[in-house]
């Protein structure tokens, strides 16, 4: 694997904590405990994947990066509550999540919930007030950052994830539910990092943004099931094994590691070809080949 994009990955996720620092730096001893707990999960050190993609795209397209940063915080934001919820007894009942004992674990239920549903309202705010994008760019991002986390976004794809622990899902289901849950972020990250840029929602740019989004983020899903029965709990950082205890239906059961794999090889190939013509693309093929060789 290229080294260089592991450095990449490790200066766009200081750029977007050094951001989401700033929201978060006012005290308020009256509700020190919310704070706490949502500080406690955005600060535990994840892959900072969705930001990056933001910084990236806005990149790409020329766009200077003080105008991703709010956009790549609030994509950040919305993705910890999404894991913070996911956790939940009521949801995959985890024990660990970013190397740590998970949200619920240290705060309890009911504050792990208002944490995430704290993050999920900052989110907005934070988008919407991006003050290096004209107001239009702005309620652009927030309608994408909406349209990807709502029903017919990550949370549809959440309550099709549940309903596949009772009842076995059809192929073009989990496709539906993964393009869900976790693609739909994940093309956000990459819509929101091109608006940033100035690119036009009808633009080519804009095209190829989502083709390639909408692959990678299918296949980071593939990886993500791939790695529920392969990886251990040390290098991964959250638990394990979760997925074949709550009896899921996810790509593990309808095809073999290698088959799998080779699935998420094949959608990672394609959505490179998408950028390929852009100058400067190399990194977001770097980045595409990292997400597929992962560990963790
Ligand atoms: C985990 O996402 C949840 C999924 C959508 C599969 P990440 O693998 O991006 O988690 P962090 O942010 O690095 O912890
Ligand atoms: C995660 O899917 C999705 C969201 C948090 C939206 P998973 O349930 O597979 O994620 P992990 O494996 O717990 O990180
Ligand atoms: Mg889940
Ligand atoms: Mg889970
Ligand atoms: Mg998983």
């Amino acid at each position: 694997m290229n080294k260089d994009i592991i450095k990449k990955l490790k200066e766009d996720a200081s750029l977007c904590e050094a951001a989401l620092a700033e929201y978060f730096a006012s005290e308020d001893e009256d509700i020190k405990s919310l704070l706490d707990s949502e500080k406690y999960s955005l600060f535990a050190g994840g892959k900072r994947i969705r930001p990056f993609l933001v910084i990236e795209f806005c990149k790409l397209f020329g766009g200077d990066v003080k105008a991703a940063l709010p956009f790549a915080a609030a994509i950040e934001m919305i993705h910890t509550y999404s894991l913070i919820h996911d956790d939940l007894p009521c949801m995959d009942d985890d024990d660990l999540r970013r190397g740590r004992p998970t949200n619920h674990k240290v705060f309890g239920y009911s504050t792990a919930l208002l944490a995430g549903d704290a993050l999920l309202t900052h989110a907005f705010g934070v988008a919407a007030s991006n003050e290096y994008v004209s107001a239009e760019v702005a309620l652009e991002a927030v309608a994408t950052l909406s349209e990807a986390a709502g029903e017919f976004g990550m949370v549809g794809g959440q309550v099709i994830d549940l309903e596949g622990e009772t009842r076995r899902l059809s192929l073009e289901t989990l496709l539906k539910l993964h393009s869900l849950k976790t693609g739909a972020l994940i093309k956000a990250s990459a819509v929101m990092g091109a608006l940033a840029a100035g690119c036009k929602k009808d633009s080519p740019e804009m095209a190829a943004t989502i083709e390639y989004a909408a692959g990678i983020g299918l296949a980071f899903q593939v990886i993500d099931d791939i790695l529920d029965v392969t990886a251990t709990e040390e290098t991964l950082g959250k638990s394990v094994g979760s997925d074949g205890e709550r009896n899921k239906t996810t790509f593990m059961t309808y095809y073999t590691v290698d088959e799998a794999r080779a699935y998420a090889a094949e959608l990672t190939a394609n959505a490179v070809s998408e950028i390929a013509d852009y100058e400067g693309s190399e990194t977001l093929t770097d980045f595409a080949a990292f997400l597929l060789e992962r560990d963790y």
